[in-house]
């Protein structure tokens, strides 16, 4: 019997690859070609499964020119932004994502962020590659303590409880803001806001964790950036669309936010120019869920999914449209 059909988009880690190989007639992707929207549908012709990435754009056109013979739509990511998920369902194409197996991984990176840019870590390290470092000295490259400061989540996820999980190691204590309160047993001692005046008002860090999407674009404007205490440190491992760039890099000049953290940005590739003018901003390109363990962990959960639907079940990473809450995360 023929082996369904699976076009993957970009080269995936190699357990990931053979195992779709192995499932699948896999039209791979070795040379990890980006795929314009056209390649992309003239790759997926006859085929039963596509699995994406957060980079490809799966518009509403797009997805209606998909084959009619396509059973499952796929991304290598928990996000699900680039995909016009009205369009998926409009031609009835079930959709399955990959929570949960990187939340730990996305925290971390956003710890790191917070860290990096607080301490002044990126700064740091020009110094010491440029040979420009002459040796100790007590005023140098000062930063800032995050440990024992008030930390703002805005998405309170899965990745959003992590990042709380571990700054309560650092003795900070957790506001977040999500359109509803947690259960105690998921909140653990964080402190829900309602409204965005009294939970900015409360961050001397603010994370983003929250997903992307016309419900949280450019939520951080200069309206609310104004809200931040002075000094106020900025870190983004969620999706760009969520900063306005223009207002965020305005309060960093201005010393308003003292520091930022990004891994993620509106447009990406491309960055506004303007953040690579200022020392005091931390550049990350998109490693959120960037570690081994994670991306095979992504890959084997998104062909989980697809082997379900094809197998006529419902898969529990299936993408459902109550299911996108500002609580539910991009990492
Ligand atoms: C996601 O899963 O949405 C990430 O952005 C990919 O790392």
């Amino acid at each position: 019997m023929n082996k369904p059909v699976l076009l993957v988009t970009r080269r995936l880690p190699a357990a990931v690859e053979a195992r779709a190989a192995s499932s699948y007639d896999a039209r791979l992707n070795p040379g990890d070609t980006p795929r314009s929207a056209a390649d992309l549908l003239r790759l997926a012709e006859g085929a039963d499964a596509l699995l994406c990435c957060p980079a490809d754009r799966l518009d509403a056109a797009t997805i209606a020119a998909l084959p009619a013979g396509l059973r499952v739509l796929a991304t290598f990511s928990v996000g699900t932004d680039h995909i016009d998920l009205d369009a998926a369902r409009a031609r009835r194409l079930p959709v399955v994502n990959t929570p949960d197996v990187l939340s730990v991984a996305t925290a971390e990176l956003s710890f790191l962020l917070i860290l990096a840019a607080a301490r002044r870590a990126g700064e740091g390290e020009r110094l010491v590659r440029a040979g420009h470092w002459t040796g100790w000295c007590p005023t140098q490259l000062m930063g800032t303590l995050v440990s024992g400061k008030r930390l703002g989540i805005f998405g309170m996820g899965r990745i959003g409880r992590e990042l709380a999980r571990m700054a309560a190691a650092f003795g900070m204590q957790v506001h977040y803001r999500n359109q509803s309160r947690l259960p105690p047993e998921l909140e653990c001692g964080a402190v829900w806001h309602d409204n965005d005046a009294a939970f900015l008002a409360a961050c001397e860090v603010l994370s983003l964790n929250a997903p992307g999407g016309a419900a949280t674009r450019k939520w951080l404007n200069a309206d609310r950036i104004a809200l931040l205490p002075r000094g106020a440190v900025v870190a983004n491992a969620a999706r760009g669309t969520l900063v306005d760039d223009d207002a965020l890099i305005a309060a960093l000049r201005s010393g308003h936010v003292r520091c930022a953290g990004l891994d993620v940005y509106d447009g990406e590739p491309a960055l506004h120019p303007g953040y690579r003018a200022l020392e005091n901003v931390v550049l990350l390109p998109h490693l959120g869920s960037a570690t081994l363990e994670t991306r095979d962990a992504m890959g084997h959960l998104a062909l989980d999914g697809i082997d379900a639907v094809l197998a006529g079940e419902t898969p529990d990473n299936l993408v459902r449209a109550e299911r996108r809450q500002p609580e539910q995360e991009a990492g």
